[in-house]
This record gives C-alpha cells, sequence and structure tokens, in this order.
C-alpha cells in the first residue's frame, strides 16, 4: 500500500537532473541484497536513518553537524531528491546515502541493531478515515523500528496532525520494544535541542502545533 502521494509534480531543475546522473549514482543505497548502513561508509560511527525527507533539510544539516554518521535517507517524491542532492553538492556532505523510493524495502534490508537514530517527520498525514491504512506508522512499522534499532537507539516522530500524534503514540505504547521519553507536556510541546525545523514544518498545513514524540528500544 502506497503511504505517499505523487511522485513528481514538476521538471527537474537542469542543474538537479544532472545530479540525478552525476551525484545519485555515487551515493545511492544499493536497490538489493543485504544491506550493512556501516559497509556503506566505511569507518562511520553511527548510522542513522530518515523516512521522507522531502526537500533533505534536515537530513543535510544533520549530516553536516554530525559527519561521522552515515545517514540513510529515503523518499519517492523526485523533486525532493533533487533539492536534497542539490543540498549534499552544496555541502560538500560525503555521509548521506539515498533512497529514491519507498523506505520500507529498505527498512526490511537493515540488519537487526543497525540503527542509532530513526527520523519520521512530518508523514503524510491521511487523515480521512478510510486513509488511514497508508499511514507509514502503523504496528509493523513501528516493530521493523524496534528490529533495526540497537539498544538505547531513538525513534523521533514528528506531525503536526492531533489525530497522527495520537495514532502513533497508541501503537507505540502497545509495542514492548519501545519507551515514550517524556516526562512532562514540555517533552512532545517543545522541540528537542537537535531539532531542525523542516520544510513542511513551515508551512504549518495541519491543526495543531508540532508535536515531538521520542522514544527509547530500552
Ligand atoms: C508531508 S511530507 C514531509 C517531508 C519532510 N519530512 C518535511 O518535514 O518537510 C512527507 C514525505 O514523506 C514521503 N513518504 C511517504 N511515504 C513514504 C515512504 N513509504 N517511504 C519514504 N518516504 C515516504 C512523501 O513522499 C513526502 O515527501
Amino acid at each position: 500500500m502506497r503511504s505517499y502521494g505523487r511522485i513528481k509534480s514538476r521538471t527537474l531543475k537542469p542543474a538537479q537532473a544532472v545530479l540525478f546522473d552525476t551525484l545519485l549514482p555515487t551515493i545511492a543505497i544499493p536497490v538489493d541484497g543485504p544491506l550493512d548502513p556501516r559497509a556503506l561508509m566505511p569507518g562511520a560511527k553511527a548510522a542513522w536513518l530518515e523516512i521522507g525527507f522531502g526537500g533533505g533539510e534536515h537530513m543535510a544539516q544533520q549530516a553536516a553537524r554530525h559527519p561521522d554518521t552515515v545517514i540513510l535517507g529515503c523518499e519517492p517524491f523526485l523533486n525532493g531528491v533533487g533539492s536534497a542532492l542539490r543540498h549534499i553538492d552544496q555541502g560538500g556532505l560525503t555521509n548521506v546515502r539515498l533512497h529514491a523510493g519507498d523506505a520500507r524495502p529498505v527498512l526490511e534490508r537493515l540488519p537487526d541493531e543497525s540503527l542509532e537514530r530513526v527520523f519520521v517527520l512530518f508523514p503524510d498525514p491521511w487523515p480521512k478515515a478510510r486513509h488511514q491504512k497508508r499511514r507509514l506508522v502503523q504496528a509493523e512499522t513501528l516493530s521493523e523500528f524496534v528490529r533495526v534499532l540497537k539498544p538505547g537507539g531513538r525513534f523521533r516522530f514528528v506531525t503536526d496532525w492531533k489525530d497522527y500524534a495520537a495514532w502513533t503514540l497508541e501503537r507505540a505504547l502497545r509495542e514492548p520494544g519501545l519507551r515514550w521519553l517524556a516526562d512532562e507536556a514540555d517533552d512532545w510541546r517543545v522541540a528537542p535541542a537537535d531539532h531542525i525545523t523542516t520544510r513542511y514544518e513551515e508551512k504549518r498545513l495541519g491543526d495543531t502545533a508540532p508535536i515531538f514524540l521520542e522514544f527509547e528500544r530500552p
């Protein structure tokens, strides 16, 4: 089931189209076979996954702040991939690896306990009841996150849709492999210190201020 909408909306800018042919093949996540994130960047001290990176602003800035971490980014929206390639190129970033498609087949190929962090930031909300089965967060996705996270690893989920926050919290609290790290309201109302505002976040399209849910794999 598709969890995303359009994969293309406008023609790629010429410079981005060039990066699809030149940069992307050098940093693309292999499309089949076992996937050891550290083999994608020998010497990496940690591996993170960002699902649905949109224009790639958060992913690129985190990569710049954490040069020893390899960040795997997945996004089927091709204009978003083009924008991310531009950020990676302009920032001279060498620690990002991309999959221009659905994250879930990549997730399935990751070994157990291979990631320190997973980010799902402002996923498509699918607010209508009949579309909720398309939401990226389902019990199965959460158990996959638990499988690929190392003990002590973290999963960050952010949305500006009340119902999606409640949906995710309900499922995460039922998942024995995740512990919600909030002690008080400000822990989910205030952005974590290392959060980077995303392009979608700035649009304020949801029905609430952003809600930040941070979980740990105990
Ligand atoms: C609302 S946008 C938010 C983008 C970005 N995280 C931001 O905050 O600006 C959600 C993104 O998730 C992507 N997406 C949806 N399902 C996905 C999936 N299964 N794998 C990877 N990306 C997905 C969509 O293509 C879309 O770009």
